[in-house]
């Protein structure tokens, strides 16, 4: 079969100076499944945008169902039949799901604007026939990471596009949603499309793909089909270096109670119980993780442990001292690291520099200002931020550089660097590695093992039930607000195990 896309020699240099694409040649065939790995910023989401006509290369042809073409905006790009998942999600914030979803095919396909009813309908189709359940009247703002990824997915898969790119859609997807967006991209795949597909977990790429090109710093180093390939082989050429996917859960050494939480339940604004009567503690020197499918009132659970939101009922502690109500900042001061899941909403500044993110939750601390707190020491918070870009690999020409033009992965890093370096006592990380590549993804993941052995008490949540199941020093299943299960030996458990509580199958005993 023929080629829908060919990519020749492109070129891309942005106006700082950094080349993300150097002579990037690929050739997409025409209905198969194509996935584009490599580690954070490689240049695999640069060269998605320029085939999207979000970015201009410098040089370079792209060739189009064999006629060359000019990709001048995402207009375009559409109209000619291709369909983007961005990594950053580009959904509007403050309009609805449904209206999202309908928001830029509507005017195209139908010439006319369409009432509310006929929307909700349109997209109450679409859900079903893809299998994503979304809550079409919510606002975009309201919505966890997890389901804001999955009206994304929908609205590419409701364009009918030809030709579909998906960034990273499975990053906060739970294996269970991952299994429901492959089955439509297989049918997707049967009904002629074609499929150019990013990922950092290489068990999906070796599951959904049929061929598999690896980026390094801006260039392709091969091609190849997927079956001539297993996970350890594709991440080797990745990072040019073995990786551990062992498990690392054995606990050094567990002290006292550090963190706890008794009675916690949470009434929502539609009066729901999204939390119902969560107790757990964590440990000096454990990892306690939270299995379960999101939207099981994780993101809620989180934000309350970190004065994002405020408890119906029930109380937090820090060893003896109740922090219940306290705020952001007043539980950030009692020591506490919190990764959130959403790093663009809560995470960072993103037209601030790296160095600006890194102090910003301790701007007013005595080390980083001289002349009592007049002044910012700001040659001791660069010699700091340089530190941490060197640890954490982050890739960026300088730590002045703005958020928003690093690379996903690369922001991610930002974000964990920072909580990492704040000298916590306690640990709460949701997604920590939503997005990071391989090789950081272990680097990270030996972080929080020293953490934990240095006696800090972690809180992990994940959609990534691998990564539960190798941090973890013991596991919680959350179903429908409440604790079903609780795993204190972990040693045998595996994601067959789990499943069943996390789908409320199964309920154990407290
Ligand atoms: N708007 C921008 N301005 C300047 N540099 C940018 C911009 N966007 C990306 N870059 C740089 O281009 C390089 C490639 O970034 P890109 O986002 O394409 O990487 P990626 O392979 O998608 O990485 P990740 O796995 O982290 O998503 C990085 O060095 C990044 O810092
Ligand atoms: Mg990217």
């Amino acid at each position: 079969m023929g080629n829908i896309l060919s990519l020749k020699n492109i070129v891309k240099i942005y106006p700082n100076g950094v080349m993300a694409n150097k002579e990037v040649s690929i050739d997409i065939e025409e209905n198969t499944i194509h996935a584009i790995v490599g580690e954070n910023g490689a240049g695999k989401t640069t060269l998605m945008k320029i085939i999207f006509g979000e970015e201009a290369p410098q040089k370079g042809e792209i060739y189009y169902k064999g006629k060359k073409v000019n990709i001048k905006n995402s207009l375009d790009a559409i109209k000619m039949g291709i369909g983007m998942v961005h990594q950053n999600l580009m959904l509007a914030p403050d309009l609805t799901v449904a209206e999202n979803l309908i928001l830029g095919i509507e005017p195209l396909r139908y010439g006319v604007f369409l009432d509310l009813k006929k929307i909700i309908e349109l997209t109450e189709e679409a859900s079903k026939k893809f299998g994503f359940k979304v809550s079409l009247n919510k606002k975009i703002s309201d919505l966890s990471i997890g389901k804001k990824q999955r009206v994304e997915i929908l609205k590419a898969l409701m364009r009918d596009a030809e030709l579909i790119i998906l960034d990273e859609p499975t990053s906060v997807l739970t294996p269970q949603e991952t299994e429901v967006l492959f089955k439509s991209l297989k049918d997707l795949k049967n009904h002629g499309k074609t499929i150019i597909f990013i990922s950092h977990k290489l068990k999906e790429v070796k599951l959904i793909a049929d061929k598999v090109t690896v980026m390094r710093d801006g260039k392709v180093i091969s091609t190849n089909d997927v079956n001539q390939l297993d996970e350890h082989m594709i991440a080797h050429m990745m990072v040019g270096r073995k990786i551990n996917f062992k498990r690392i859960h054995k606990a050094k050494k567990v002290g006292d109670p550090l963190f706890i939480v008794k009675n916690l339940s949470y009434l929502s604004e539609e009066n729901i119980f999204v939390l119902k009567n969560i107790n757990f503690e964590v440990r000096a020197g454990e990892i306690l993780g939270v299995a379960g499918v999101e939207g099981n009132g994780q993101t809620e659970l989180v934000e309350i442990l970190t004065g994002l939101r405020e408890a119906t009922s029930g109380q937090i502690f820090i060893g003896k001292e109740n922090i219940s109500g306290f705020s952001p900042r007043k539980i950030r001061e009692e020591m506490v690291a919190h990764i959130p899941e959403d790093r663009m909403k809560n995470g960072v500044a993103e037209h601030a520099t790296i160095e600006e993110n890194i102090i910003v939750d301790r701007y007013y601390q005595d080390y980083f200002s001289n002349n009592k707190n007049l002044f910012l020491d700001w040659k001791y918070i660069s010699k700091f931020s340089n530190d941490l870009i060197e640890k954490f690999k982050i890739l960026t020409p300088s730590s002045k550089a703005v958020i928003l033009s690093l690379s996903g992965g690369n922001i991610q890093k930002v974000v964990v660097a920072r909580e990492l370096s704040s000298n916590p006592q306690v640990i709460i990380a949701a997604q920590p590695t939503r997005g990071i590549d391989v090789g950081s993804e272990e680097l990270i993941h030996n972080l929080l093992k020293d953490a934990r052995d240095n006696g800090i008490a972690t809180f992990l949540v994940s959609a990534d039930l691998d990564e539960v199941l190798k941090l973890s020093t013991r596991i919680i299943v959350i179903y429908d607000g409440e604790i079903v299960a609780r795993f204190d030996d972990i040693k045998d458990i595996t994601s067959k195990v789990l499943g069943p509580y996390m789908l409320g199958v199964k309920k154990k005993g407290d």
